[in-house]
């Protein structure tokens, strides 16, 4: 975990948010990805681990990330853990504790906290953005603001 990891204010989520946004004008396509996992996990001290997943038939597949180590998990069936269910329910997922939830697939043993937004394109789940925590309970109705709010931004450039 960072040290001292402290949980996002709405001062530092608008800070976030307008970051991204002057980066996204110089990040055309799917480049825009990995400049969004890099600067969230970079900015935002409770987030371990980023990532950008885009829906490819019936799969979700690993596009960008931003973190310590990679996931085996690249390639999740749609209705599949936490990242399946939310791209199939179209709807933000958060899991305070993993250790309590079924549905939970592993990636990193210090993980303890998830969320994962999906990304729309034209009312489709086009893509989703999962964010691993090592802090219990990481994330609050800000988190899911600022990211519901990059999902928005990154809709275009998740398709074509
Ligand atoms: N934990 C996810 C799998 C992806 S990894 O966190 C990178 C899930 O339950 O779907």
């Amino acid at each position: 975990m960072k040290a001292t990891a402290v949980r996002l204010t709405r001062e530092h989520a608008r800070e976030v948010l307008g970051k991204i946004e002057a980066e996204l004008g110089n990040s055309p396509g799917r480049s825009a990805l990995k400049t969004v996992a890099r600067t969230l996990n970079s900015d935002v001290q409770t987030y371990s681990w980023v990532g950008v997943y885009l829906v490819e038939g019936s799969e979700l597949v690993l596009d960008a990330w931003s973190g310590p180590e990679a996931t085996e998990h690249t390639r999740i069936p749609i209705g599949k853990g936490v990242c399946g269910f939310a791209a199939k329910a179209g709807r933000t997922e958060i899991v305070s504790d993993v250790g309590k939830d079924s549905r939970y697939l592993e990636c990193f043993p210090s993980t303890r906290a998830e969320i994962v937004v999906p990304i729309f394109n034209h009312e489709r789940v086009v893509g989703e953005i999962d964010i691993d925590s090592d802090q219990l309970e990481a994330f609050s109705s800000l988190d899911q603001e600022l990211l519901e709010a990059v999902a928005r931004k990154l809709g275009p450039h998740c398709v074509g």
